[in-house]
């Protein structure tokens, strides 16, 4: 594997980070200096500043969000991030893909970059199930909108299905993953979102993880999600 992604999965810093750390000459392959494009394998010593690095076990780790804290590895307002939520496992863990501070629900953690960028990637078409709560009443009107597509500024959306829990709760399922995709989707056939909630992530629910809770996948959740159609 690339040298930046073998700094990830021991644990040292994003593969980005991990480019400038190459590129400061801290990084030595078999004692030569790394280079950006240096591929490793199982049997060559990498170090950093003079110290031996060993891959960590690959975790993945599902998340039940709560709201108020951010997505993202750190937050420049101090406010709670999910990697904090997750840091009792030992490996650096980064989200797959993002929910809104306040949005809550099911998100999958991992150091497991290949998975991770193609469960994000759009032509996986990823299944995640919300729960919005909304102002006003959605019509069958709204509804069959949302499932067909609305347009928003970055486009139209995919196909999608929506369904009345509650005169105002609605359960929405796609399969893309635009910014605010959900809000701004309620916004658009005139409900915008009070509460947001994320129930279900490529097959994925929160039974028996409250607020804040995390577990570990088994094994053949791990191995459905590689398979080529997570849903
Ligand atoms: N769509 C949104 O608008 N927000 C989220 O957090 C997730 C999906």
């Amino acid at each position: 594997m690339r040298l930046n992604a073998y700094l990830a999965r021991a644990g040292v810093a994003s593969r980005r980070k991990a480019d400038e750390l190459i590129k400061t000459g801290r990084v030595t392959v078999n004692g030569e200096p790394g280079q950006l494009n240096t591929f490793v394998e199982k049997r060559d010593r990498v170090e950093l500043d003079g110290k031996p690095l060993a891959r960590q076990p690959l975790a993945y780790v599902l998340l039940h969000k709560p709201a108020g804290v951010v997505t993202t590895a750190s937050d420049p307002n101090g406010r709670p991030t999910v990697v904090e939520l997750v840091s009792d496992h030992k490996t650096r863990l980064v989200p797959v893909g993002r929910l809104d501070a306040d949005t809550t629900g099911a998100l999958l953690l991992t150091n497991d970059g290949d998975l991770a960028h193609r469960l994000a990637h759009p032509r996986y078409e990823v299944e995640k199930i919300y729960e919005a709560e909304v102002e006003g009443e959605p019509s069958d009107d709204a509804l069959r909108q949302l499932e067909q597509g609305v347009e928003l500024d970055d486009g139209r959306t995919a196909p999608a299905r929506a369904r009345r829990l509650a005169p105002s709760r609605i359960e929405l399922e796609i399969h893309e993953g635009k910014k605010h995709q959900v809000k701004r989707m309620l916004a658009a056939v005139g409900h915008p979102v009070v509460r947001l909630h994320r129930g279900r992530y490529a097959g994925l629910t929160l039974k028996g993880l409250g607020p804040g809770e995390s577990r570990e996948l088994t094994g053949a959740e791990v191995e459905r999600l590689r398979s080529p159609r997570a849903s």
